[in-house]
Protein backbone atom coordinates (compact mmCIF):
# COMPACT_ATOMS: atom_id res chain seq x y z
CA UNK A 1 0.00 0.00 0.00
CA UNK A 2 1.49 3.23 -0.72
CA UNK A 3 2.31 5.32 1.94
CA UNK A 4 0.47 8.25 1.41
CA UNK A 5 -3.31 6.75 1.05
CA UNK A 6 -5.23 7.00 3.74
CA UNK A 7 -9.10 6.90 3.97
CA UNK A 8 -9.10 10.53 5.00
CA UNK A 9 -7.50 11.82 1.93
CA UNK A 10 -9.89 9.54 -0.47
CA UNK A 11 -13.19 10.92 1.46
CA UNK A 12 -12.17 14.80 1.62
CA UNK A 13 -11.12 14.36 -2.29
CA UNK A 14 -14.27 12.49 -2.75
CA UNK A 15 -16.39 15.40 -1.60
CA UNK A 16 -14.37 18.14 -2.71
CA UNK A 17 -14.70 17.18 -6.28
CA UNK A 18 -17.60 15.03 -6.28
CA UNK A 19 -17.54 11.96 -6.35
CA UNK A 20 -19.41 11.25 -3.26
CA UNK A 21 -21.41 12.60 -0.52
CA UNK A 22 -23.24 11.96 2.72
CA UNK A 23 -26.27 11.51 2.07
CA UNK A 24 -28.68 13.67 3.28
CA UNK A 25 -26.11 16.02 4.96
CA UNK A 26 -27.91 19.56 4.75
CA UNK A 27 -29.88 17.77 7.70
CA UNK A 28 -26.99 15.97 9.44
CA UNK A 29 -26.46 12.64 6.71
CA UNK A 30 -28.65 9.58 6.98
CA UNK A 31 -26.89 5.96 8.66
CA UNK A 32 -24.19 4.96 6.44
CA UNK A 33 -25.69 5.95 3.40
CA UNK A 34 -23.84 7.63 1.05
CA UNK A 35 -24.74 10.17 -2.68
CA UNK A 36 -23.01 9.76 -5.76
CA UNK A 37 -22.12 13.21 -7.13
CA UNK A 38 -21.45 14.16 -10.92
CA UNK A 39 -17.75 12.43 -11.04
CA UNK A 40 -18.78 9.61 -8.60
CA UNK A 41 -21.53 8.64 -11.07
CA UNK A 42 -19.13 8.95 -14.14
CA UNK A 43 -16.88 6.34 -12.61
CA UNK A 44 -19.79 3.92 -10.99
CA UNK A 45 -21.01 4.13 -15.06
CA UNK A 46 -17.54 2.91 -16.25
CA UNK A 47 -17.63 0.31 -13.73
CA UNK A 48 -20.61 -1.62 -14.12
CA UNK A 49 -19.88 -1.01 -18.11
CA UNK A 50 -16.38 -2.66 -18.15
CA UNK A 51 -17.87 -5.54 -15.89
CA UNK A 52 -20.58 -5.80 -18.18
CA UNK A 53 -18.57 -6.13 -21.52
CA UNK A 54 -16.09 -8.82 -19.72
CA UNK A 55 -18.64 -10.77 -18.00
CA UNK A 56 -21.36 -10.70 -20.58
CA UNK A 57 -21.40 -9.52 -24.12
CA UNK A 58 -18.18 -10.36 -24.60
CA UNK A 59 -18.82 -14.22 -23.89
CA UNK A 60 -21.08 -16.42 -25.36
CA UNK A 61 -24.34 -17.98 -23.01
CA UNK A 62 -23.94 -15.43 -20.69
CA UNK A 63 -27.31 -13.13 -20.15
CA UNK A 64 -28.47 -10.07 -18.28
CA UNK A 65 -31.93 -9.71 -16.80
CA UNK A 66 -32.94 -6.69 -13.96
CA UNK A 67 -35.27 -8.19 -11.38
CA UNK A 68 -37.64 -6.61 -9.03
CA UNK A 69 -36.09 -5.50 -5.61
CA UNK A 70 -39.43 -5.97 -3.93
CA UNK A 71 -39.98 -10.16 -4.87
CA UNK A 72 -42.53 -12.95 -3.32
CA UNK A 73 -41.67 -13.02 0.76
CA UNK A 74 -41.35 -17.02 0.09
CA UNK A 75 -38.24 -16.27 -1.69
CA UNK A 76 -36.67 -15.28 1.87
CA UNK A 77 -38.28 -18.51 3.48
CA UNK A 78 -36.69 -20.82 0.48
CA UNK A 79 -33.14 -18.74 0.20
CA UNK A 80 -32.56 -19.01 4.32
CA UNK A 81 -32.35 -15.43 4.79
CA UNK A 82 -35.65 -14.77 6.76
CA UNK A 83 -34.03 -18.13 8.99
CA UNK A 84 -30.73 -17.23 9.02
CA UNK A 85 -28.94 -14.16 7.24
CA UNK A 86 -28.48 -12.39 10.62
CA UNK A 87 -25.18 -11.27 12.47
CA UNK A 88 -24.29 -11.57 16.11
CA UNK A 89 -25.59 -8.17 18.44
CA UNK A 90 -24.32 -7.18 21.16
CA UNK A 91 -25.10 -4.04 23.19
CA UNK A 92 -23.41 -1.72 25.67
CA UNK A 93 -25.41 -1.42 28.71
CA UNK A 94 -24.33 1.91 29.73
CA UNK A 95 -24.14 3.70 26.23
CA UNK A 96 -26.78 1.66 24.44
CA UNK A 97 -24.63 1.17 21.80
CA UNK A 98 -25.17 -1.76 19.53
CA UNK A 99 -21.83 -3.50 18.12
CA UNK A 100 -21.81 -7.13 15.64
CA UNK A 101 -19.97 -9.35 18.39
CA UNK A 102 -17.59 -10.65 15.98
CA UNK A 103 -16.32 -6.94 15.00
CA UNK A 104 -15.90 -5.63 18.43
CA UNK A 105 -12.35 -5.59 18.36
CA UNK A 106 -12.25 -3.19 15.72
CA UNK A 107 -15.48 -0.97 16.87
CA UNK A 108 -15.24 1.85 18.39
CA UNK A 109 -17.97 3.25 20.87
CA UNK A 110 -20.26 6.38 20.61
CA UNK A 111 -18.99 8.23 23.71
CA UNK A 112 -16.39 11.12 23.30
CA UNK A 113 -13.74 10.21 24.14
CA UNK A 114 -14.20 7.25 21.92
CA UNK A 115 -12.83 4.02 22.95
CA UNK A 116 -13.51 0.31 22.30
CA UNK A 117 -17.11 -1.19 23.32
CA UNK A 118 -16.63 -2.33 26.75
CA UNK A 119 -13.45 -0.07 27.24
CA UNK A 120 -15.95 2.68 29.20
CA UNK A 121 -16.52 -0.04 31.75
CA UNK A 122 -20.07 -0.63 30.65
CA UNK A 123 -21.06 -4.41 30.36
CA UNK A 124 -21.84 -5.98 27.00
CA UNK A 125 -24.74 -7.79 26.79
CA UNK A 126 -24.54 -11.92 25.63
CA UNK A 127 -24.80 -11.88 22.00
CA UNK A 128 -27.90 -12.46 20.16
CA UNK A 129 -28.89 -13.14 16.11
CA UNK A 130 -30.14 -9.92 14.26
CA UNK A 131 -31.86 -10.05 11.22
CA UNK A 132 -30.04 -7.77 8.39
CA UNK A 133 -33.16 -7.89 5.91
CA UNK A 134 -34.82 -4.83 5.69
CA UNK A 135 -38.74 -5.01 6.30
CA UNK A 136 -41.49 -2.86 4.36
CA UNK A 137 -45.16 -3.32 3.97
CA UNK A 138 -46.90 -3.75 0.56
CA UNK A 139 -49.95 -2.11 0.06
CA UNK A 140 -51.93 0.36 1.98
CA UNK A 141 -52.47 -2.30 5.22
CA UNK A 142 -49.52 -2.18 7.57
CA UNK A 143 -50.01 -5.98 8.56
CA UNK A 144 -48.09 -8.95 8.36
CA UNK A 145 -49.90 -10.77 5.19
CA UNK A 146 -48.41 -7.79 3.55
CA UNK A 147 -44.83 -7.53 5.16
CA UNK A 148 -41.98 -8.06 2.14
CA UNK A 149 -38.18 -7.31 2.30
CA UNK A 150 -35.68 -5.20 0.34
CA UNK A 151 -33.50 -7.50 -1.22
CA UNK A 152 -30.53 -8.45 0.55
CA UNK A 153 -29.04 -9.92 -2.78
CA UNK A 154 -29.38 -9.70 -6.12
CA UNK A 155 -28.71 -13.44 -6.70
CA UNK A 156 -32.10 -14.74 -5.61
CA UNK A 157 -33.81 -12.31 -8.54
CA UNK A 158 -31.76 -14.94 -11.25
CA UNK A 159 -32.72 -17.95 -9.30
CA UNK A 160 -36.14 -17.36 -9.79
CA UNK A 161 -35.86 -16.88 -13.16
CA UNK A 162 -33.74 -19.95 -14.11
CA UNK A 163 -36.69 -21.35 -16.41
CA UNK A 164 -37.37 -17.81 -18.07
CA UNK A 165 -34.10 -17.70 -19.47
CA UNK A 166 -33.32 -21.39 -19.85
CA UNK A 167 -36.60 -21.44 -21.82
CA UNK A 168 -37.05 -17.73 -23.62
CA UNK A 169 -33.26 -17.62 -24.17
CA UNK A 170 -32.75 -21.67 -25.33
CA UNK A 171 -29.88 -22.20 -23.09
CA UNK A 172 -28.13 -25.07 -21.47
CA UNK A 173 -25.61 -25.48 -18.67
CA UNK A 174 -22.81 -24.36 -19.04
CA UNK A 175 -24.53 -20.61 -18.85
CA UNK A 176 -24.59 -17.63 -17.14
CA UNK A 177 -26.85 -14.94 -15.72
CA UNK A 178 -25.88 -11.82 -14.37
CA UNK A 179 -27.92 -8.64 -12.89
CA UNK A 180 -26.26 -5.19 -11.50
CA UNK A 181 -28.68 -3.78 -9.35
CA UNK A 182 -29.29 -2.36 -5.54
CA UNK A 183 -29.26 -4.58 -2.53
CA UNK A 184 -30.06 -3.45 1.19
CA UNK A 185 -28.85 -4.42 4.22
CA UNK A 186 -29.40 -3.28 7.66
CA UNK A 187 -25.71 -4.14 8.59
CA UNK A 188 -24.78 -3.37 12.44
CA UNK A 189 -21.71 -1.84 11.78
CA UNK A 190 -21.31 -0.01 8.68
CA UNK A 191 -18.43 1.81 8.08
CA UNK A 192 -15.22 2.66 6.24
CA UNK A 193 -16.85 5.05 4.05
CA UNK A 194 -18.67 3.44 1.12
CA UNK A 195 -16.76 0.16 2.30
CA UNK A 196 -19.95 -1.23 4.36
CA UNK A 197 -23.14 0.58 3.98
CA UNK A 198 -26.93 -0.25 4.34
CA UNK A 199 -27.65 0.69 0.50
CA UNK A 200 -24.90 -0.69 -1.68
CA UNK A 201 -24.84 -1.80 -5.59
CA UNK A 202 -24.02 -5.36 -6.83
CA UNK A 203 -22.93 -7.36 -9.59
CA UNK A 204 -23.83 -10.85 -9.55
CA UNK A 205 -24.08 -13.50 -12.21
CA UNK A 206 -24.88 -17.00 -11.47
CA UNK A 207 -23.12 -19.85 -14.21
CA UNK A 208 -25.00 -22.82 -14.04
CA UNK A 209 -22.99 -26.06 -14.62
CA UNK A 210 -23.50 -29.72 -14.59
CA UNK A 211 -22.42 -31.04 -11.83
CA UNK A 212 -19.24 -33.13 -11.14
CA UNK A 213 -17.81 -29.80 -13.55
CA UNK A 214 -18.16 -27.47 -10.89
CA UNK A 215 -14.93 -27.96 -9.51
CA UNK A 216 -13.07 -26.74 -12.90
CA UNK A 217 -15.78 -23.82 -13.48
CA UNK A 218 -15.23 -22.45 -10.17
CA UNK A 219 -11.09 -22.42 -10.58
CA UNK A 220 -11.89 -21.16 -14.14
CA UNK A 221 -13.99 -18.23 -12.75
CA UNK A 222 -11.64 -17.18 -9.90
CA UNK A 223 -8.83 -16.99 -12.62
CA UNK A 224 -11.06 -14.90 -14.66
CA UNK A 225 -12.20 -12.39 -12.09
CA UNK A 226 -9.07 -11.82 -10.83
CA UNK A 227 -7.88 -11.27 -14.44
CA UNK A 228 -10.78 -8.31 -14.36
CA UNK A 229 -8.86 -5.99 -11.85
CA UNK A 230 -5.52 -6.07 -12.77
CA UNK A 231 -5.88 -6.05 -16.90
CA UNK A 232 -9.26 -4.34 -16.95
CA UNK A 233 -9.12 -1.93 -14.46
CA UNK A 234 -5.85 -1.70 -13.59
CA UNK A 235 -5.69 -2.28 -10.07
CA UNK A 236 -2.14 -3.33 -8.88
CA UNK A 237 -1.94 -6.90 -8.69
CA UNK A 238 0.23 -6.78 -5.01
CA UNK A 239 -2.92 -5.02 -3.86
CA UNK A 240 -4.78 -8.23 -4.32
CA UNK A 241 -4.84 -11.44 -3.19
CA UNK A 242 -7.18 -14.76 -2.42
CA UNK A 243 -8.15 -15.99 0.76
CA UNK A 244 -9.33 -19.12 0.70
CA UNK A 245 -12.35 -20.34 3.03
CA UNK A 246 -11.90 -23.61 5.07
CA UNK A 247 -14.74 -25.73 5.72
CA UNK A 248 -15.46 -24.29 8.92
CA UNK A 249 -15.72 -20.92 7.40
CA UNK A 250 -18.51 -21.37 4.36
CA UNK A 251 -22.05 -20.07 4.05
CA UNK A 252 -24.62 -23.00 4.62
CA UNK A 253 -25.08 -23.50 0.92
CA UNK A 254 -21.57 -23.23 0.01
CA UNK A 255 -19.20 -26.08 -1.27
CA UNK A 256 -16.33 -23.93 -1.84
CA UNK A 257 -15.82 -20.36 -2.08
CA UNK A 258 -12.81 -18.03 -2.42
CA UNK A 259 -12.44 -14.21 -1.45
CA UNK A 260 -10.85 -11.63 -3.57
CA UNK A 261 -8.99 -9.26 -1.17
CA UNK A 262 -8.47 -5.90 -0.98
CA UNK A 263 -5.03 -4.20 0.98
CA UNK A 264 -7.07 -1.20 2.22
CA UNK A 265 -5.65 1.46 4.78
CA UNK A 266 -7.09 -0.29 7.30
CA UNK A 267 -5.83 -3.87 6.38
CA UNK A 268 -6.70 -6.70 3.68
CA UNK A 269 -10.31 -7.14 3.32
CA UNK A 270 -12.88 -8.89 1.04
CA UNK A 271 -13.78 -6.91 -2.29
CA UNK A 272 -15.24 -9.89 -3.94
CA UNK A 273 -16.65 -13.29 -3.07
CA UNK A 274 -16.21 -16.15 -5.91
CA UNK A 275 -18.36 -19.76 -4.58
CA UNK A 276 -19.83 -22.36 -5.68
CA UNK A 277 -23.13 -22.26 -4.17
CA UNK A 278 -24.06 -26.57 -5.46
CA UNK A 279 -27.16 -27.15 -6.13
CA UNK A 280 -28.95 -25.11 -3.12
CA UNK A 281 -30.71 -22.93 -4.24
CA UNK A 282 -32.19 -24.10 -7.31
CA UNK A 283 -33.58 -27.14 -5.32
CA UNK A 284 -34.77 -25.15 -2.62
CA UNK A 285 -36.85 -22.33 -4.81
CA UNK A 286 -38.54 -26.21 -6.61
CA UNK A 287 -39.18 -26.90 -3.06
CA UNK A 288 -40.96 -23.82 -2.26
CA UNK A 289 -42.30 -22.83 -4.94
CA UNK A 290 -43.71 -26.58 -6.52
CA UNK A 291 -42.09 -25.90 -9.76
CA UNK A 292 -39.41 -28.76 -11.54
CA UNK A 293 -36.04 -26.37 -12.12
CA UNK A 294 -33.96 -29.55 -13.36
CA UNK A 295 -32.65 -29.30 -16.51
CA UNK A 296 -32.98 -32.60 -19.18
CA UNK A 297 -30.33 -32.56 -21.66
CA UNK A 298 -31.36 -34.07 -24.79
CA UNK A 299 -28.19 -34.79 -26.14
CA UNK A 300 -27.12 -37.40 -23.46
CA UNK A 301 -30.74 -37.64 -22.42
CA UNK A 302 -29.69 -37.16 -18.37
CA UNK A 303 -31.73 -34.92 -16.19
CA UNK A 304 -30.00 -32.86 -13.10
CA UNK A 305 -30.02 -29.81 -11.31
CA UNK A 306 -27.72 -27.35 -12.10
CA UNK A 307 -24.55 -26.30 -9.43
CA UNK A 308 -24.18 -22.74 -9.70
CA UNK A 309 -20.61 -20.76 -9.88
CA UNK A 310 -21.41 -16.93 -8.43
CA UNK A 311 -18.86 -14.22 -8.67
CA UNK A 312 -20.33 -11.20 -6.74
CA UNK A 313 -18.83 -8.46 -5.98
CA UNK A 314 -19.91 -4.39 -5.07
CA UNK A 315 -19.96 -1.47 -7.30
CA UNK A 316 -19.24 0.92 -4.69
CA UNK A 317 -16.28 -1.04 -3.20
CA UNK A 318 -14.92 -1.53 -6.11
CA UNK A 319 -14.78 2.66 -6.73
CA UNK A 320 -13.48 2.70 -3.52
CA UNK A 321 -10.36 0.36 -4.29
CA UNK A 322 -10.01 2.63 -7.84
CA UNK A 323 -10.00 5.57 -6.02
CA UNK A 324 -7.49 4.14 -3.32
CA UNK A 325 -5.28 2.43 -5.62
CA UNK A 326 -5.03 5.63 -8.15
CA UNK A 327 -4.15 7.69 -5.69
CA UNK A 328 -0.59 9.34 -5.88
CA UNK A 329 0.65 12.80 -4.94
CA UNK A 330 3.73 14.42 -6.18
CA UNK A 331 5.58 17.97 -6.00
CA UNK A 332 4.71 20.40 -8.78
CA UNK A 333 5.82 24.09 -8.59
CA UNK A 334 6.24 24.01 -5.16
CA UNK A 335 3.24 22.65 -4.26
CA UNK A 336 2.04 18.76 -3.28
CA UNK A 337 -0.77 17.89 -5.47
CA UNK A 338 -3.07 14.98 -5.68
CA UNK A 339 -3.56 12.93 -8.89
CA UNK A 340 -5.62 10.29 -9.57
CA UNK A 341 -3.83 7.41 -12.28
CA UNK A 342 -6.76 5.59 -12.96
CA UNK A 343 -6.51 3.96 -16.27
CA UNK A 344 -8.06 5.76 -18.94
CA UNK A 345 -10.74 3.99 -19.78
CA UNK A 346 -12.17 3.89 -15.83
CA UNK A 347 -11.47 7.79 -16.03
CA UNK A 348 -14.91 9.13 -15.47
CA UNK A 349 -13.24 12.10 -17.20
CA UNK A 350 -10.92 11.21 -20.79
CA UNK A 351 -10.11 14.69 -21.44
CA UNK A 352 -10.24 18.27 -20.64
CA UNK A 353 -9.78 20.98 -23.31
CA UNK A 354 -8.25 24.75 -22.18
CA UNK A 355 -7.53 27.70 -24.46
CA UNK A 356 -4.14 28.64 -23.36
CA UNK A 357 -5.83 32.08 -23.70
CA UNK A 358 -8.76 34.14 -23.40
CA UNK A 359 -8.50 36.01 -27.09
CA UNK A 360 -7.54 35.36 -29.97
CA UNK A 361 -10.20 33.22 -31.03
CA UNK A 362 -8.84 30.36 -28.78
CA UNK A 363 -11.69 30.00 -26.51
CA UNK A 364 -13.78 29.64 -29.62
CA UNK A 365 -11.71 26.78 -31.29
CA UNK A 366 -11.39 24.64 -28.15
CA UNK A 367 -14.86 24.99 -27.15
CA UNK A 368 -15.18 23.45 -31.07
CA UNK A 369 -12.96 20.36 -30.11
CA UNK A 370 -15.05 20.34 -26.68
CA UNK A 371 -18.05 20.04 -28.75
CA UNK A 372 -16.45 17.41 -31.23
CA UNK A 373 -14.91 15.24 -28.08
CA UNK A 374 -18.44 15.56 -26.10
CA UNK A 375 -20.17 13.22 -28.64
CA UNK A 376 -17.95 10.15 -27.74
CA UNK A 377 -16.48 10.55 -24.49
CA UNK A 378 -16.90 12.33 -21.30
CA UNK A 379 -14.86 15.44 -21.37
CA UNK A 380 -14.82 18.83 -19.86
CA UNK A 381 -14.18 22.55 -20.72
CA UNK A 382 -11.91 24.67 -18.67
CA UNK A 383 -10.71 28.28 -19.45
CA UNK A 384 -10.25 29.77 -15.37
CA UNK A 385 -6.99 30.01 -14.27
CA UNK A 386 -3.40 29.62 -15.38
CA UNK A 387 -2.71 26.79 -17.58
CA UNK A 388 -1.11 24.69 -14.44
CA UNK A 389 -3.80 25.47 -12.44
CA UNK A 390 -6.19 24.02 -14.80
CA UNK A 391 -3.81 20.95 -15.46
CA UNK A 392 -3.57 20.37 -11.80
CA UNK A 393 -7.52 20.66 -11.09
CA UNK A 394 -7.76 17.37 -14.05
CA UNK A 395 -4.86 15.41 -12.41
CA UNK A 396 -6.88 15.76 -8.95
CA UNK A 397 -10.23 14.04 -10.68
CA UNK A 398 -7.67 11.10 -12.69
CA UNK A 399 -8.40 13.03 -16.54
CA UNK A 400 -5.41 11.15 -18.30
CA UNK A 401 -5.41 13.74 -21.34
CA UNK A 402 -5.71 17.79 -21.38
CA UNK A 403 -5.96 18.95 -24.97
CA UNK A 404 -4.53 22.99 -25.07
CA UNK A 405 -5.60 25.26 -28.21
CA UNK A 406 -2.75 27.83 -28.72
CA UNK A 407 -1.16 30.09 -30.56
CA UNK A 408 0.26 27.56 -33.12
CA UNK A 409 -3.34 25.95 -33.16
CA UNK A 410 -4.68 29.17 -34.76
CA UNK A 411 -1.80 28.88 -36.98
CA UNK A 412 -1.45 24.98 -38.06
CA UNK A 413 -4.89 23.90 -36.56
CA UNK A 414 -2.49 21.61 -34.27
CA UNK A 415 -2.92 20.87 -30.35
CA UNK A 416 -0.81 19.77 -27.62
CA UNK A 417 -2.16 16.94 -26.01
CA UNK A 418 -0.55 16.37 -22.53
CA UNK A 419 -0.67 13.10 -20.64
CA UNK A 420 -1.52 13.49 -17.05
CA UNK A 421 1.32 10.68 -16.30
CA UNK A 422 4.71 11.65 -18.17
CA UNK A 423 3.42 15.52 -18.37
CA UNK A 424 4.48 14.83 -22.07
CA UNK A 425 3.22 16.93 -24.38
CA UNK A 426 2.93 16.08 -28.23
CA UNK A 427 1.39 18.43 -31.10
CA UNK A 428 -1.34 16.38 -32.65
CA UNK A 429 -3.18 17.57 -35.88
CA UNK A 430 -6.59 18.68 -34.50
CA UNK A 431 -8.15 16.10 -37.64
CA UNK A 432 -6.11 13.41 -35.80
CA UNK A 433 -7.36 13.85 -32.09
CA UNK A 434 -10.23 11.29 -32.32
CA UNK A 435 -8.33 8.64 -33.34
CA UNK A 436 -5.18 9.67 -31.02
CA UNK A 437 -7.52 9.84 -27.60
CA UNK A 438 -9.80 6.62 -29.27
CA UNK A 439 -6.08 4.45 -29.46
CA UNK A 440 -5.10 5.90 -25.75
CA UNK A 441 -8.26 5.68 -24.36
CA UNK A 442 -9.16 2.33 -25.39
CA UNK A 443 -5.95 0.46 -26.07
N1 LIG B 1 -24.92 -13.40 -3.49
C1 LIG B 1 -23.79 -13.54 -2.63
C2 LIG B 1 -23.51 -12.35 -1.84
O1 LIG B 1 -24.29 -11.40 -1.78
P1 LIG B 1 -21.75 -11.31 -0.21
O2 LIG B 1 -20.33 -11.72 0.04
O3 LIG B 1 -22.63 -11.13 0.94
O4 LIG B 1 -22.32 -12.42 -1.21
C3 LIG B 1 -21.06 -9.94 -2.32
O5 LIG B 1 -21.75 -9.99 -1.09
C4 LIG B 1 -20.32 -8.63 -2.44
O6 LIG B 1 -21.22 -7.52 -2.27
C5 LIG B 1 -19.23 -8.40 -1.39
O7 LIG B 1 -18.03 -9.06 -1.76
C6 LIG B 1 -19.08 -6.89 -1.42
O8 LIG B 1 -18.29 -6.48 -2.52
C7 LIG B 1 -20.52 -6.45 -1.65
N2 LIG B 1 -21.17 -6.12 -0.37
C8 LIG B 1 -21.77 -6.98 0.49
N3 LIG B 1 -22.27 -6.32 1.56
C9 LIG B 1 -21.97 -5.02 1.38
C10 LIG B 1 -22.23 -3.82 2.13
N4 LIG B 1 -22.91 -3.84 3.27
N5 LIG B 1 -21.77 -2.64 1.63
C11 LIG B 1 -21.10 -2.60 0.47
N6 LIG B 1 -20.85 -3.68 -0.29
C12 LIG B 1 -21.27 -4.88 0.14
Amino acid sequence: MSTTVTMEKIVNLAKRRGFVFQSSEIYGGFGSTWDYGPLGIELKRNIRESWWRYMITSRDHIVGIESAILMHPRVWEASGHVAGFSDPLVDCKKCKARFRADHVAQAQCPEKPSKHPGECGGELTEARQFNLMFKTFVGPVEEDASVAFLRPETAQGMFVNFLNVLQSGRQKPPFGIAQIGKSFRNEITPGNFIFRTREFEQMEMEFFVKPGRDDEWFEFWRTERMRWYTEHLGIKAEHLRFHHYAPDELAHYAKACSDIEYEYPFGWSELEGVANRTDFDLKRHAEYSGKDLSFYDEETKERFVPYVIEPAVGVDRILLILMLDAYDEDVAEGETRAVLRFKPCVAPVKAAVFPLLRKDGQPEKAREIYTLLKQRWTVQYDQAGSIGRRYRRQDEIGTPFGITVDHQTMADNTVTLRDRDSMQQERVPIDRLVDELQRRIEG
